[in-house]
């Protein structure tokens, strides 16, 4: 055997040994490199004398090829190897029960928050806003409020500072004077929001939520407060024949006032409205006090309107049966996976699995 011949079988069989692509390079450069052993061999091919240089020449050639086949061939061992390990680790075992998916929950607070303001989108009221730390201005006195009303009392409002200017908000009517200040007549509006008052039972919360609406135009009169308010009931509730009743009230800042109960009655302990001979309250409301008019600087010769506040927790818990308000305030997740509503984008196959 020739010495080449050595060589190469030295070669193959080191290559044959390799276990990663790594050692596989280093091979290729020891044979093919520029100072390779072939490479060598082939330079040595330009000293010989001509009747050697063409068997020697087929020869380096022979070697050539077969280590390149041979090289080749590894190469694509290796890499089928590396598929066959990485599929092998990377297995999953599909008999493996799921893990259970977990979908939030939307705060019935949220979902009537919601429900309430597209039903008054739907007949023009656009959407405002406030603060929930008011000035006493803002709260109480461009509102009509007198110094000596009840409701400024400490025992109500949460006052944030010895001088009483600023407080949490005990009512959403504030952001009616943001909003007459801020533009012009006509308003259409409605304002979801929190508010706030010193006073905690079963169906009261230091914090809760409100929903004002203020209409002011030139021929607004108490008519369309009743219509608009009817029609809000119906669409809420869902009932055609819903039975409420306007009760002759006082607020500081409506004259008339009246306050609005809505009938029911209990039903193997459950809550039936629109039926029934006993009445629960739902909302304030009343035509605008000129004297608020007047404040934000609205002619009230020309203008006019009634506006109203809703209580939004008290709707919740009548429209989808939760008898304590504290329980909306706790951050109980599952009293949120009970009561609580599934967001409208989820896909149906994923609701079984939240529970
Ligand atoms: N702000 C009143 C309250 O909180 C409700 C109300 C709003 C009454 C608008 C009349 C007009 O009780």
């Amino acid at each position: 055997m020739s010495k080449l011949d050595n060589r190469k079988t030295e070669y193959i069989s080191k290559i044959e040994k390799i276990k990663n692509p790594l050692d596989l390079d280093n091979i290729k450069t020891e044979i093919f490199g520029k100072n390779g052993f072939l490479t060598l061999e082939f330079k040595k091919l330009g000293n010989l004398p001509a009747e050697e240089k063409k068997a020697i020449a087929l020869q380096l050639n022979k070697a050539k090829e077969d280590l390149t086949n041979f090289i080749n061939k590894k190469t694509l061992d290796l890499s089928n190897k590396e598929i066959d390990q990485k599929l092998k680790n990377e297995k999953i075992d599909i008999t493996l029960p799921g893990r259970t998916y977990f979908t939030g929950k939307i705060h019935p607070v949220s979902q009537v928050i919601d429900e309430v303001t597209s039903i008054f989108a739907e007949i023009g009221f656009s959407v405002e806003e406030g603060p929930d730390v008011e000035s006493e201005y803002y709260n109480f006195s461009a509102l009509n409020t007198p110094e000596n009303h009840p409701a400024r009392d400490m025992q109500d409002t949460f006052y944030l500072n010895h001088s009483k200017d600023l407080l949490l908000r005990t009512h959403t009517s504030p952001v009616q004077i943001r909003t007459m200040l801020k533009s012009k007549p006509p308003f259409k509006i409605i304002v979801p929001g929190r508010t706030y008052r010193c006073d905690s039972d079963q169906t009261h919360s230091p914090m809760f939520h409100q929903l004002e609406g203020l209409h002011i135009d030139e021929n607004v009169n108490m008519g369309h407060l009743k219509g608009c308010l009817y029609y809000f009931v119906k669409k809420f509730f869902e009932i055609e024949k819903v039975k409420i009743r306007f009760r002759p009230s006082h607020f500081p800042f409506t004259e008339p006032s009246a306050e609005v109960d809505i009938g029911y009655k209990i039903k193997n302990g459950q809550i039936k409205i629109g039926e029934g001979d006993k009445w629960l309250e739902i909302l304030g409301c009343g035509m605008v006090h000129p004297n608020v008019l007047k404040n934000v600087k609205v002619n009230t010769k020309q203008y006019q309107g009634y506006a109203f506040g809703v209580g939004l927790d008290r709707l919740a818990m009548l429209k989808y049966g939760i008898n304590d308000l504290r329980a909306f305030f706790e951050s109980d997740i599952r009293w949120l996976e009970f009561y609580g509503f599934d967001p409208l984008d989820v896909p149906t196959n994923y609701r079984g699995l939240s529970r």
